[in-house]
């Protein structure tokens, strides 16, 4: 197995353009008009991209996620020169976004992406930009990681809105909404985003709850735990090993023989019956 991860290093530097007066300003006064702050930047990587061609890009993007898919208020594309790729290299960038369009009650992320002449997406990261932390002339060391794209990745564009909100952006589906609260077919549960295995039918039980409900996972290793603190109540959050998405939370008020309660948005899960694969 070939381990293509390549670190890139962001660093930015913000600093703020100002339409009426010299002087630096915060990016949250707006007694001045101000109207673009820009994000310096620099994109390192320690390693060999590998699949970079003659035409290839990198496009960076401030994006704003709110309870949605998030949309893009500013982009940069940049070519990536091929003769670098091959040695550890270091790219400058500059990102101009609208202050009208910044909110510190949001949240933002800033993309790279990096597709070849085809277009072909070959190394995706992401890294959450502290928007509200930001001060004047501050300037921020931030570290973006970006991996070959998985195979899985381009699933995440075809979910519903619903499943987008759920799994990505760690959403709650209505209880009693999922067919699958009521499903009682002997089979397997996978993960709508990667369709790696999560949960079984034997392990599945009737908790009242209106969300479908196991007691363990079909195998260990694919869920993963994490605590949540949203809503001021500690939860631990549970998602999938795999690709990150969010699938609902578990409990320790569930049956023998683990007392625990995997309580999980149907709309997270693909289901695989036993019977079909049969017939
Ligand atoms: C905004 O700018 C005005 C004029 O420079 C200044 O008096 C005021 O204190 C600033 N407000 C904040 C929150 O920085
Ligand atoms: C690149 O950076 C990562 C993370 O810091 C590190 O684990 C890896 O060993 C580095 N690779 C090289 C070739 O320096
Ligand atoms: C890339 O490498 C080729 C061959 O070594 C060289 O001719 C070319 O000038 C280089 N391009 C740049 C932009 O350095
Ligand atoms: C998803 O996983 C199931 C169960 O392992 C398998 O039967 C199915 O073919 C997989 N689907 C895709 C699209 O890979
Ligand atoms: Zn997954």
């Amino acid at each position: 197995m070939k381990h293509h991860q390549i670190i890139l290093y962001i660093f930015i530097i913000y600093f703020f353009h100002v339409s009426t007066s010299r002087e630096s300003e915060n990016l949250f006064n707006h007694s001045k008009r101000l109207t673009h702050a820009i994000i310096n930047g620099e994109v390192r990587s320690n390693g060999t991209l590998l699949n970079i061609d003659r035409n290839s890009h990198i496009i960076i993007e401030l994006r704003l996620t709110r309870d949605d898919r998030p949309r893009s208020i500013a982009r940069t594309k940049i070519k990536l020169d091929s003769n670098r790729t091959k040695d550890p290299f270091s790219l400058l960038f500059k990102l101009k976004y609208p202050l009208s369009k910044m909110n510190p009650h949001n949240t933002y992320i800033l993309t790279a992406r990096i597709r070849n002449s085809q277009n072909k997406l070959i190394y995706v990261g992401d890294l959450p930009v502290p928007v509200t932390e930001r001060k004047e002339k501050q300037a921020k060391h931030l570290i973006i990681n970006v991996v070959e794209t998985p195979s899985w990745f381009s699933n995440i564009d075809k979910l519903s809105l619903l499943a987008y909100k759920v799994t990505q952006l760690a959403g709650t589906e209505e209880a009693f909404t999922s067919d699958f609260y009521t499903n009682k077919k002997s089979g397997i549960y996978t993960c709508v985003v990667c369709n790696s295995t999560l949960f079984s039918s034997k392990h599945k039980y009737n908790s009242g709850t209106g969300w479908p409900s196991f007691y363990q996972p079909a195998i260990e290793k694919n869920v993963a735990a994490d605590v949540d603190r949203k809503y001021g109540l500690t939860r631990t959050e549970v998602h999938c090993a795999n690709c990150k998405a969010h699938l609902g939370h578990v409990f320790d008020d569930g049956p023998q023989p683990t007392y625990l309660r995997y309580c999980i948005n149907g709309v997270a899960l693909q289901f695989y019956s036993d019977e079909y694969d049969r017939k």
